[in-house]
């Protein structure tokens, strides 16, 4: 029915309306990218607009629907976009944040209330999952993503697709996917924001690749280019990518839009100019040009000299009305932009408590000395630091039509906690950072940074006086929210301005100092490792943040989160992470050996481990039992597994399975993830945990870009983290 739809609407079509549904505008209440639509409502009458970004809201939407609908020649509705990236009015961890749950249910129930509310609101098609998998935390963009690891990523995109999707598109409380940023956009060189990516195809293929093909896999409708080059052709323009890959071997039958001006921002790359670079979008299988207006200004020209042809160009405009199919909208244009619905919708009581459940489910206690927390609810403690009592940053960036005004402070929310039995005493301790430059460039972009005009010393001064007061000192350090996210990497990525400053101060205090951190990215925190008694990795933990870190830091809510993303000692040691290769010249940590792969002034490990994160309880782990040490090729592995709460608290673990294939056709990572359960124990409780294991599981992409499983020897790890884990052997059998 739709393919008969489609061709019979396209027959009227003429060649101007084609390409008309090939243009993505922006107008409304965000600006996401560096320019914007004008003639907007001109351009929708004459048919010259497919989709909008930016514009939500029932009433807004449903305006511009109407011009689409009623004074279009053909009536073709508008798809509404936007970046509903964790959470939409309710706001949910940012994604690195949401990852570091493992809770799947969790993280796809973000992503289902973030559905119902923004389909409530206009929306139909959302920027989400970003799924690019970045080892480098100097890019901003890291905690728009799941982090380091493709097997986590994987499960973490499937889960998010069918959150937003549901099992019918066509339902009013469903949103069209669109999977970003296609493809490797995590490894820009540096971690400079838009930087050139050069990688190998078996690297690509087996440790980048994967959480954009489980989206696929997973239903998503629609995939967005990223703006980077790779290998020497920009992903806007790249054929191989949008076509062979995506199309070809992938099997992807959605549409593909670009990033913001993604397509004219090829002539910097060094493509040609406006005309060239509209064919070679179009020929590489770009479907849709966000904002840049290329398309629409080039295509008929295109065409004319033979650098596109008509089929091109009518497969790109059946793919966008197939898309309005999928959505419902040829049937009703206005089913997401009911007034009533939305009322009811938005952070509605059970969003909310979600939102505080999942929030502290995404809290990574990094360190934790002579039990420094749960903290006791009585006597003072001094809440010190420039995120003590912010509450703009708490929804974190990319927090779309979010409300910041209705987000819980750290300190609304330990006051929240203690009520009247201890005393909270505030100092902001030291501003974000010294940098004027940095400074107006916050503000410019929503920072409402509130600088303290007084001098740093005067302000540590002030904050130290406070301490001392107090039993105990919570230090909220860490990044103003814009400074991560788009277009904010950092070449040092330790606390920024003074505020390791402010830190040793405080503990020269001699008093028990616990650091509530938040920001966005991997951070250097080797002082603060060493010195602090306690350290909380809080992200930015959304809507109900402070509740949520309240709720950990006085034990009502055990913390269960783990890293998945290595914090490195150093930025030196940048690209660090788990699943490295071994190297010919492994170093095994023996002080004087100088010919090994190893630096002189920094060790080779991390500061904490992807999978790492504390509980107040403590787990004990068995020796893995397999129920065979010789995997047939259609064989099944089981892995069992004792884990015991040793602790003194219920808390929930995850346990995590590494494998090692020992000898390959091409060398193979030290670990591999290929499992993990979250588990909840209670206090003294075992429980024996079964795995399985397939060859399916150990099979990679190798040489010849095939995916297959080599018989040899392998290791099974499990543990509580990626370096902690107890190790058995099992072999692969051949045919
Ligand atoms: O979705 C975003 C993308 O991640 C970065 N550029 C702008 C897009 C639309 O706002």
């Amino acid at each position: 029915r739709m393919d008969k739809f489609i061709s019979e609407l396209m027959a009227k079509m003429n060649l101007d309306e084609k390409i008309g549904q090939l243009n993505l505008i922006t107008v409304g209440f965000d600006v996401t990218g560096p320019v914007v639509s004008k003639d907007v409502d001109a351009s929708i009458k004459r048919g010259a607009v497919g989709a909008v970004l930016n514009t939500f809201t029932p009433q807004a939407a449903r305006k511009l629907q109407e011009l689409a609908v009623k004074q279009t020649r053909l009536k073709i509705p508008l798809i509404f976009g936007y970046d509903v990236i964790h959470g939409h009015r309710t706001i949910f961890p940012i994604a690195l944040g949401l990852a570091s749950s493992w809770d799947l249910v969790a993280i796809e129930r973000s992503a289902r209330i973030a559905a119902e509310e923004s389909s409530a609101d206009g929306i139909n098609w959302v920027y989400s999952p970003m799924v690019d998998i970045s080892r480098d935390p100097r890019w901003g963009r890291i905690s728009e993503g799941a982090g380091e690891d493709p097997y986590l990523g994987s499960q973490i995109a499937r889960v998010m697709v069918r959150g937003y999707q549901g099992d019918d598109l066509t339902k009013s409380n469903t949103v069209m996917a669109c999977v970003k940023h296609f493809a490797l956009y995590g490894a820009a060189e540096a971690g400079r924001d838009y930087n050139t990516t050069d990688m190998s195809l078996v690297r690509m293929y087996n440790e980048y690749l994967p959480p954009y093909k489980a989206a696929i896999d997973a239903g998503a409708g629609s995939m967005m280019s990223s703006f980077n080059d790779i290998n020497g052709v920009p992903a806007t323009g790249n054929k191989w990518l949008m076509t062979e890959l995506l199309r070809n071997q992938w099997g992807f039958t959605g549409f593909v839009a670009t990033d913001y001006t993604a397509i004219n921002e090829m002539s910097a790359h060094g493509m040609g100019d406006d005309a060239k670079v509209s064919a070679l979008a179009l020929n590489a299988g770009i479907d849709q040009d966000m904002v840049g207006e290329i398309y629409l200004k080039n295509l008929a020209q295109n065409l004319k000299d033979g650098t596109v042809t008509q089929e091109q160009i009518d497969v790109a405009c059946r793919r966008i009305l197939e898309a309005k199919w999928k959505l419902g909208l040829f049937q009703d244009p206005y089913r997401y932009t009911n007034e009533k619905r939305a009322k009811q919708t938005m952070m509605k009581p059970e969003f909310v408590a979600d939102a505080r459940d999942i929030a502290r489910k995404s809290l990574v206690l990094l360190k934790n000395s002579n039990n420094a927390l749960p903290l006791k609810k009585t006597g003072t403690i001094a809440l010190i630091g420039p995120l003590a009592t912010r509450q703009r940053d708490m929804i974190g960036s990319w927090s779309g039509a979010g409300d910041w005004k209705q987000a819980v402070s750290l300190e609304q929310g330990i006051r929240n906690a203690v009520g009247g039995s201890a005393k909270i005493v505030t100092a902001q301790g030291a501003n974000f950072t010294e940098d004027a430059q940095m400074i107006a460039r916050l503000n410019e972009y929503g920072g409402e940074l509130n600088v303290d005009p007084r001098s740093a010393d005067e302000m540590i001064r002030e904050a130290v006086q406070v301490a001392q007061s107090a039993d105990v000192i919570v230090a909220a350090v860490g990044e103003s929210q814009g400074m991560t996210g788009e277009a904010a990497s950092r070449a040092d990525i330790g606390l920024p301005g003074r505020q390791l400053e402010l830190l040793k101060a405080l503990k020269a205090t001699g008093k028990p100092l616990v650091l509530v951190l938040m920001n966005g990215r991997p951070l250097t925190l080797p002082w603060e490792d060493k010195n602090a008694d306690a350290i909380l990795e809080t992200w930015y933990a959304g809507s109900q943040a402070g509740n949520a870190i309240a709720d950990v830091l006085f034990g009502s809510y055990n913390p269960s989160g783990k890293l998945t993303a290595t914090f490195p000692q150093s930025v030196g040691q940048i690209p660090l992470y788990y699943n490295h290769k071994m190297t010919g010249r492994p170093y095994q940590g023996v002080a004087l050996d100088k010919y090994k792969s190893r630096y002189m002034d920094v060790t080779n490990d991390p500061l904490y481990p992807f999978g790492f994160g504390l509980s107040y309880t403590t787990f004990q782990y068995g020796k893995p039992e397999l129920s065979t040490t010789n995997l047939a090729m259609n064989g099944t592995l089981e892995v069992k597994v004792t884990v015991q709460n040793t602790g003194s608290y219920d808390g929930e673990e995850v346990a995590q399975l590494y494998i090692r294939d020992l000898v390959g056709s091409i060398s193979r990572p030290v670990k591999e993830l290929k499992g993990f359960q979250k588990v909840l124990l209670k206090k003294g409780e075992s429980r024996t945990l079964t795995f399985r294991l397939t060859p399916e599981d150990l099979k990679f992409y190798n040489n010849d870009l095939k995916f297959v499983a080599e018989p040899g020897d392998f290791q099974v790890f499990i543990g509580g983290n990626s370096r902690d884990v107890q190790m058995a052997e099992f072999k692969l059998a051949g045919n």
